[in-house]
């Protein structure tokens, strides 16, 4: 059965199943979780880590969401739901407004294991729960949720999708150690997590929102751009404003191709 073909709940959620895992699939996560753990060492930001570390009961195997979700609810009060496949926008807007994210339930086969164009719960689970135990972030997530539903309203979907592509998936962050990656895209990615920090062909940017708001994006192959943030809060910071004054400024001026570089962005040392 094709994941989207699974019956699921009026708000798309599911039961995860979590004992009729074969032992095959919590072998691959274990490798997946492994390997990334290593990659990971001083390029993931420190707040990555750390919820990682916090998460033990994802170290051996799929995780239990309801285990995770315990984890989770005592330090943010999130949870983590458990859906079939890339869920509606609306549906996906209300649950993280309601500090549930949602997480597909299969897992790759060995021969995607360095790369899938959907996600699967080694993306949605590894990728995003971690930094969901870090109370800032978590508010981001909310917020991002919030300012979906807002943005269906008003029509302006694909500017704030922008901006979860270029936060939430593919972010870098400043710290002073050197760049850091935070976004799930990245850090669920063997080739990504090194190649956004270590090649020399991508342009690392310093965040404006309303730039990452006109930035295309690819969703097959590895980004052409990085946005690179100050601190959790700036994020929180600018997602918290009334955003509908941008969208109107934005409104007529043109898209700007991934990779592109305007003479006003200050670009970030690798
Ligand atoms: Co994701």
């Amino acid at each position: 059965m094709q994941h989207q073909d699974i019956p699921h709940r009026p708000d798309w959620t599911i039961d995860q199943n979590w004992e009729k895992y074969t032992s095959a699939e919590h072998a691959m996560w274990k490798t997946l979780f492994q390997r990334q753990s290593e990659i990971l060492k001083n390029r993931a930001t420190p707040e990555f880590m750390d919820g990682l570390g916090k998460l033990k009961v994802a170290a051996n195997g799929i995780p239990d969401f309801r285990r995770l979700s315990d984890i989770l609810m005592k330090h943010t009060g999130w949870q983590v739901v458990p859906v079939p496949c890339i869920i509606p926008d609306e549906v996906f807007f209300e649950h993280l407004a309601n500090k549930r994210f949602v997480s597909t339930c299969f897992i790759r086969r060995p021969d995607q294991m360095d790369y899938l164009q959907e996600p699967d719960v080694f993306h949605d689970t590894f990728g995003h729960v971690p930094l969901l135990i870090q109370p800032f972030y978590a508010e981001y997530m909310q917020a991002y949720g919030q300012a979906g539903l807002k943005a269906l309203k008003s029509g302006n979907l694909k500017k704030l999708t922008r901006l979860f592509w270029y936060t939430i998936e593919f972010g870098l962050i400043k710290r002073k150690e050197g760049l850091r990656i935070y976004g799930a895209g990245i850090v669920s990615s063997k080739g990504e997590s090194i190649y956004s920090l270590e090649d020399t062909k991508p342009k690392r940017i310093a965040f404006d929102l309303k730039r990452v708001m006109q930035t295309d994006y690819y969703i097959d192959r590895y980004q052409d751009c990085y946005f690179v943030i100050d601190s959790f809060e700036q994020l929180f910071q600018e997602l918290s404003q009334n955003l509908l004054p941008i969208y109107d400024e934005l409104k007529d001026k043109p898209d700007i191709p991934a990779g592109h570089v305007l003479p006003s962005d200050r670009k970030v040392a690798a």
